[in-house]
């Protein structure tokens, strides 16, 4: 299996299905990467990104799940803690705390609670944090489904920065991190090599720092 990070918390998996999560690059279309099964977290824009227009298969939250049918979508709902298969790839909804809302236009529509998921394809599970602050039960996480990777926010404004990133690597106990959702903007500036530097230092947890566009082999072993 590939994984490619698109930017910001654009991830793309690539084995027996294309699954693409969170649809949103700023200033580009990700439309290019036609995925077979669209994953969303949340309902901000910087997410649900052009969940609509790409009019795929979409996993989400019920509440994210009612809006997109009105959109005419083939749309999975399911909610916090669930697991549901679709062409041979699990989706487990995993909790985040975070907000989460649908603007359109200007006018905020309830998106339910934000969500992280693991995905399981060929053998390799990939837990996408999501937006979310550090909470100790990552540990659920890490003990009930065992990710290979973990890809984490690291933004420090709208999610946990570094210093929370470390603790939620160890939580969750993936052999492999890598960061996500920092240097989009202004506002949500960080460094990977600090994460990087730090967990390296002090746990066996390797930290992949990737360039926006750049993908990486995954193997179940990872
Ligand atoms: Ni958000
Ligand atoms: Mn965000």
């Amino acid at each position: 299996m590939h994984l490619t990070w698109l930017g910001h918390s654009c991830v793309l998996l690539s084995g027996t299905k294309k699954v693409l999560i969170d649809p949103f690059v700023e200033g580009a279309s990700v439309a290019h990467t036609n995925p077979d099964i669209v994953a969303v977290t949340h309902g901000h824009h910087d997410h649900l990104g052009e969940t609509v227009s790409l009019a795929k298969k979409t996993v989400a939250i019920t509440e994210i799940a009612r809006y997109l049918k009105t959109k005419g979508l083939d749309v999975e709902g399911m909610n916090l803690g669930g697991t549901i298969t679709i062409d041979d790839v699990t989706f487990t909804m995993t909790p985040a705390l975070h907000s989460s809302s649908i603007d359109e236009e200007g006018i905020g529509y309830n998106g339910g609670t934000a969500a992280g998921y693991v995905i399981g394809m060929d053998g390799v599970r990939v837990y996408h944090a999501g937006d979310t602050a550090l909470f100790s039960d990552m540990q659920l996480i890490g003990n009930l489904y065992h990710p290979d990777i973990a890809l984490l926010p690291i933004c420090g404004r709208y999610t946990m920065g570094t210093a929370e990133a470390m603790m939620a690597a160890s939580f969750i106990g993936a052999k492999r991190v890598i960061p996500i959702h920092y240097n989009t903007w202004e506002k949500i500036q960080a460094d990977p090599l600090e994460l990087k530097k730090a967990l390296e230092r002090t746990t066996d947890i390797k930290v992949t720092i990737l360039k926006p566009g750049e993908s990486m082999e995954c193997t179940p072993s990872e």
